[in-house]
Parts: C-alpha cells; sequence; structure tokens
C-alpha cells in the first residue's frame, strides 16, 4: 500500500493547494492531507474549520483516496503514525525551494526512510498564497477562482467577520 502525507497550514485551503492534492492523489493508494494545528503561526481559521472544508473540498471532488486529518508535533510521527513513505510539498517559484530544503533537511534528519516529493503549482496559481486569500478575503475581494468553489462562501463570509 503506498501511503503519502500531503502536509500544511491550509489557512485557508487555495485553489493551488487543491492542484497538488489532485496530482498527488493519482501517485498514492491513500493520501492523507494534514492540517498542522500551529498555534504559532496564529491561524485565522482554526483547525476544525480547517479540516472541515477540506473535507468538504475531498468530497465535492470525488477524491476517494484523500482522507483529511490535522496533527501537532513532528511530521515525520504523523508520518509514521499512519504508516506512509512519503511527504508531498507543492513548489510555487524559486522562492519556495529555500524553506522547502530546510524542511526537508529536518525531516531526513528526523526519518531518512521518509522521502519527499515535489509537484510544481500550475503557472496561473504561482502567485497565490493562503495569506493574499486572507487579505483579499478581509477587504472584500472577490476570491472566486482562488479556493476551491465549495467553501468559496464560508471563506468570503468569515474573513469579513475576522
Ligand atoms: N498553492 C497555494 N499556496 C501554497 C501552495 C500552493 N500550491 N503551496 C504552499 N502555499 C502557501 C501556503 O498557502 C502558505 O501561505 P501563507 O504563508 O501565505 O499562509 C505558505 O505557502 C506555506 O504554507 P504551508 O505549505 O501550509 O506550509 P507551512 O509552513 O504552514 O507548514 C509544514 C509546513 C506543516 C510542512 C511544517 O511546518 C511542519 O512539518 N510542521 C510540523 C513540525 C515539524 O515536523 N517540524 C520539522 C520540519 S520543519
Amino acid at each position: 500500500m503506498r501511503i503519502g502525507i500531503y502536509p500544511g497550514s491550509f489557512d485557508p485551503m487555495t485553489i493551488g493547494h487543491l492542484d497538488i492534492l489532485k496530482e498527488a492523489s493519482t501517485l498514492f493508494d491513500t493520501i492523507y492531507i494534514a492540517v498542522l494545528c500551529n498555534s504559532a503561526k496564529n491561524p485565522v481559521f482554526s483547525v476544525e474549520e480547517r479540516t472541515e472544508m477540506i473535507r468538504k473540498v475531498i468530497v465535492a471532488e470525488g477524491i476517494e483516496n484523500a482522507v483529511c486529518e490535522s496533527f501537532d508535533g513532528l511530521l515525520v510521527d504523523f508520518a509514521r503514525k499512519k504508516g506512509a513513505s512519503f511527504i508531498v510539498r507543492g513548489l510555487r517559484a524559486t522562492s519556495d525551494f529555500e524553506y522547502e530544503f530546510q524542511i526537508d533537511a529536518v525531516n531526513r534528519h528526523l526519518e531518512p526512510r521518509i522521502k519527499t516529493i515535489y509537484f510544481m503549482a500550475s503557472p496561473e496559481h504561482s502567485f497565490l498564497s493562503s495569506s493574499n486569500v486572507r487579505e483579499m478575503g478581509h477587504w472584500g475581494g472577490d476570491i472566486t477562482g482562488l479556493v476551491p468553489e465549495v467553501i468559496r462562501t464560508t471563506i468570503s463570509e468569515r474573513l469579513l467577520k475576522k
């Protein structure tokens, strides 16, 4: 059984994350979307909101082998618990490389048997990040096409209230 983990803050999930998830889902028997309970990043959406939204997207997109769970602590511990051999990350631009290089080095040190594989984000979404969605949404900007449609209204309404 080939198991992958796609980790992140997903605060909130964007269409760029969905691109990566769709690609990854074709490679694994099960792909876990692992939502980090990261109080240090001061997330706008609670971990429950983030996981619930991702689960809605999984159903709407019919990605049958995807499972969304939250985690805290070390990513490699979560990966070991799930029996995963691969971590999936997305790369949008060369600026992501440095950050990913560091995460990979730490994870390799902690658990050399778990490999990280990278998918290139599609060029039309390379500018996209959760923080620019949060900013647009907060000021009432239109986020259509930037987040999965099934969670767009939930995200917009929640960000306006922030
Ligand atoms: N499309 C859109 N945005 C994307 C994206 C894509 N394909 N890929 C990354 N991003 C954005 C995110 O939206 C986020 O944007 P923001 O900073 O504006 O909110 C940013 O890139 C990085 O977020 P994310 O990919 O969610 O990473 P992260 O830094 O929040 O979390 C973990 C990275 C979860 C992998 C890492 O922190 C971790 O493993 N933590 C657990 C502790 C641990 O094991 N530490 C050791 C390893 S460092």
